[in-house]
């Protein structure tokens, strides 16, 4: 009985002078890890609070002309150039809309879109729109998958309401919108 006890105890007492060092690099890989994230985040001109849900805020005086009386000028970072392209190339049927630009506008939207579109950007947001977009560049940013899963539980009887009347009206919740916070701390539904 005593001699298996004895045993019992080596065994016990090897075992964790095995783990200790195992769960020391564990916990070494994980500091390295948080370091490494952190200098990545400086890099960007983000600080440690920012969660990387800011976007373009829209400063394009032309781009703000065309595409904003009727809805957000939408920060460019949401949608692919490839989407920005075709919503551009069909603006003369847009969403049952009949718009007109004239061409050297249109260029210097498409150059502005271009530029900072969801393909190239590296904000959070984009990175996560990118991710679920397979094949087909989307015709809408509330056709995203990222931006679909982000508003599950907002409920189409919220949607409905007068003051919001649809997902796309990002501008009615999203406080920021138009400086291109769409952090959810800055969520307020209307009622
Ligand atoms: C005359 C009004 C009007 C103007 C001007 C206008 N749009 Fe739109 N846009 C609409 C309507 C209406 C919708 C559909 C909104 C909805 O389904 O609720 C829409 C939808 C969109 C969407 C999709 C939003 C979503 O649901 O994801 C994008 C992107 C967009 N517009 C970009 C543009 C761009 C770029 C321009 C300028 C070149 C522009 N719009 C100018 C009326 C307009
Ligand atoms: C009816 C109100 C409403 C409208 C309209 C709306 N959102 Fe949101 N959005 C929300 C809420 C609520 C959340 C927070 C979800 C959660 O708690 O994770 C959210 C979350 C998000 C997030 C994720 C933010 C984060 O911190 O994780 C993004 C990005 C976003 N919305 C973009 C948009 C865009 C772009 C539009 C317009 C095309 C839009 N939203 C329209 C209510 C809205």
């Amino acid at each position: 009985m005593y001699k298996i006890n004895k045993l019992g105890m080596f065994l016990v007492v090897a075992f964790l002078a095995a783990q200790g060092p195992f769960f020391n690099a564990l916990a070494d890989h994980d500091k390295h890890k948080e370091q490494k994230h952190h200098h990545e985040k400086e890099v960007r001109g983000e600080t440690e609070d920012d969660d990387g849900d800011y976007l373009v805020a829209v400063n394009n005086p032309t781009y703000i002309e065309n595409c904003g009386p009727c809805h957000l000028a939408y920060p460019p970072d949401l949608l692919p150039s490839e989407s920005w392209n075709k919503i551009l190339n069909e603006i003369d049927n847009h969403f049952g809309e009949t718009i007109i630009i004239d061409p050297d506008s249109k260029k210097v939207i498409s150059e502005y879109l271009k530029m900072s579109a969801a393909d190239v950007s590296s904000s959070e947001v984009s990175i996560k729109i990118m991710k679920g977009i397979k094949g087909q560049p989307p015709n809408r940013i509330t056709e995203i998958p990222y931006i679909i899963k982000k508003h599950h539980e907002v409920s189409l009887t919220v949607i409905k309401r007068p003051a919001i009347g649809s997902l796309s009206n990002c501008a009615a919740c999203h406080k920021g919108a138009g400086k291109g916070n769409f952090d959810d701390d800055g969520v307020v539904i209307p009622n």
